[in-house]
């Protein structure tokens, strides 16, 4: 068992690669709540101290490697079509403008998210969600923005809230109203910026449809003194705040996301050395991306070595959408943080369990196998632990529970992606 007991915090420095793994190990958990963890023989004991009669626990055994649920602290998993022609032409040498000007790119989801109904959204993202979870993530934050007009941003955060009603995934909406400026507002971006800070987040905030505001603090999308505005805005109306930081080219992202107490920057492909110190002064998650630049054929990566070396508290996230990252495994990116970010084993396990949920803000409830933290667990067939982020593109989950209880298997082939409007 891989616990990742420790403080109900972010892990720095020295501290990302110290998870505690213990061997022949038992777990207690009494409703959605672990109540204690150690030696299995000790677990008898246990029962009699805690006065547990034996008819009243259920025994289930398990093969192979147990860790906490994993935690998807970044993820855009409502949108429709998947961008295959996007995909084929970056591949024939074309860049992002082009992609953009042949009507690829953010804005071709956006019509197709506008387009669609609530329901087969919903349905879409149900399935993706199960997908998700089959692959191990018991935590998933999910954004808006693919609408960027009021009522399709709204639409969006619906079926994230409908998608995560009844489990057994936690979903942790974020509104991104500003992931793109929408066409209709191209000669006057900042009528959207106002747009966005006084009609949507306030809508957002009252109908607690979202409990994180996250930007693309990118030049030529939002600029940084833009995104300033738009998160303090979201500050106002008690939002958390996050951004796409630093992602093609620097421009003082992950500085502005550790200035306003953001709860994480992410992406960081472009961050300056003042970043990375920035950050690591800063209690705000740095959340890498690498399957994102492996998908999009760049050969460059955020200096993961340089942040955990500086003391930034560094995640790992899947950026699942359709256009940069179609990928709902988070094991994979775990293979990519230790072959393409230089990580350690263990420094990865901690990047999507006790990170990722700090960067979610849930660093006291999750993200660790400890008493008194949700028992969300995930067991893997394995027999060493590092194997999980080694076999590359195998799903090794052979069981997910979420809050103490055991999610079915999810059924059969789904559908994660429809072309054809319903
Ligand atoms: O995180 N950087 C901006 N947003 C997404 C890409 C979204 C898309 O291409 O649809 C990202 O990579
Ligand atoms: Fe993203």
């Amino acid at each position: 068992m891989v616990t990742c007991r420790g403080p109900a915090r972010a892990r720095r420095g020295r501290e990302l690669a110290d998870v505690e793994v213990l061997h022949d190990a038992a777990v207690l958990v009494d409703g959605d709540r672990v109540t204690w963890v150690g030696p299995r023989h000790e677990a008898r004991d246990v029962h009699s101290a805690f006065r547990i009669p034996q008819s009243a626990i259920d025994v289930v055994e398990v093969a192979g490697v147990l860790f906490p649920g994993f935690v998807d602290c970044h993820t855009h998993a409502v949108f429709g079509a998947p961008r295959l022609d996007d995909q084929e032409r970056r591949a024939l040498g074309e860049d992002y403008k082009t992609i953009a000007a042949l009507g690829g790119g953010i804005l071709q989801s956006v019509r197709d998210v506008r387009a669609r109904r609530e329901e087969d959204l919903l349905a879409l993202t149900r399935a993706r969600v199960a997908t998700l979870l089959a692959h191990g993530s018991t935590t998933i934050e999910v954004k808006s923005g693919y609408g960027l007009d009021p009522a399709t941003e709204l639409k969006q955060l619906r079926v994230i809230r409908d998608a995560g009603a009844s489990g057994p995934a936690t979903l942790i909406p974020t509104f991104l109203g500003a992931h793109e400026v929408p066409p209709e507002f191209r000669d006057r971006r900042a009528d959207y910026v106002r747009l966005v800070c006084d009609h949507m987040i306030p809508t957002v905030a009252r109908e607690r449809l979202a409990v994180a505001c996250d930007v693309f603090c990118e030049p030529g999308v939002f600029d940084v003194a833009q995104t300033r505005t738009i998160l303090e805005a979201a500050r106002r109306h008690g939002l958390a705040v996050k951004l796409h930081a630093d992602e093609l080219e620097g421009s003082g992202g992950a500085e502005l996301g550790a200035a306003l107490g953001a709860t994480s920057v992410d992406h960081l492909a472009a961050i300056s050395e003042a970043g990375i110190r920035a950050l690591a002064a800063s209690d705000t998650v740095a959340v890498l991306l690498p399957a994102t630049l492996a998908f999009l054929g760049k050969h460059t990566h955020a200096p993961a070595r340089r942040l955990v070396e500086a003391g930034a508290a560094v995640a790992l996230a899947t950026d699942f959408n359709p256009g940069s990252s179609p990928t709902m495994s988070l094991p994979l990116v775990m293979v990519l943080g230790v072959s393409q970010l230089g990580l350690r084993h263990a420094e990865v396990v901690t990047a999507v369990t006790v990170n990722a949920a700090a960067a979610l803000g849930l660093a006291g409830d999750r993200g660790q196998i400890a008493r008194g933290f949700r028992a969300d667990l995930v067991s893997c067939g394995v027999s060493d632990w590092r194997e999980v982020a080694y076999w590359m593109g195998a799903n090794l989950v052979t069981a997910v529970w979420t809050g103490g209880s055991a999610c079915r298997p999810s059924p059969g082939p789904v559908c994660l992606g429809f072309h054809v409007q319903a």
